[in-house]
């Protein structure tokens, strides 16, 4: 099932997302609607608070870039209760958009690796590096779950640029391909 986007001006996207007990209730079905939400709506990345849920559930599907990026078919990924442990001391500038913020795309300096401990679907916990494009994914992502967002990271300048788009988005004022939750 694809669920409505929440966009940007919803105060879910604004909490701090909680982690989850083992027996969440139909934990493999939300996974399966966000894994299908993400597809649809052709992104890389969707946290819970996306669809409405502060909780820690991050999915990532690598597979749709495949075609340019081999190593990556067949990505797809569930990160739960997941929170970064470190990251390295270097920042990389890197053009992100958002399924929260349609329509917009800015320069995001982040460090270029992270080391991030989360469980897997079976509640295995796991404890990696991740550095390239999988970083940057899982960094823009986890951000989502202490209800941050890229446009966050923004200079002065480039913030005041920006401010009419994200106050009309508040108001309803933008368009997407895919399903989502107005905000009024
Ligand atoms: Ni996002």
């Amino acid at each position: 099932m694809i669920l409505p986007m929440y966009i940007f001006g919803q105060s879910v996207l604004r909490k701090h997302a909680e982690d989850i007990p083992a027996d969440y209730p139909e934990l493999k079905t939300l996974l399966d609607n966000m894994f299908e939400t993400l597809r649809n709506a052709e992104g890389v990345g969707l946290a819970a608070p996306q669809v409405g849920l502060p909780i820690r559930v991050v999915v990532i599907d690598l597979d749709c870039i495949s075609e340019d990026q081999p190593e990556f078919k067949g990505y797809l990924r569930a990160f739960i209760n997941g929170h970064i442990i470190e990251t390295s001391d270097d920042l990389v500038p890197y053009e992100e958009g958002c399924l929260s913020i349609p329509g917009l795309h800015e320069t995001v300096k982040r460090p270029s690796r992270v080391r991030i401990q989360w469980v897997d679907e079976n509640f295995e916990p796991h404890d990696e590096w991740f550095d390239g494009f999988e970083a940057r994914v899982i960094q823009h992502e986890f951000d989502h779950l202490e209800g941050k967002m890229f446009v966050d990271y923004l200079s002065p300048l480039r913030k005041q640029l920006v401010k009419k788009k994200l106050v009309g988005m508040t108001k309803g004022q933008f368009s997407c391909t895919y399903k989502a939750k107005p905000n009024r």
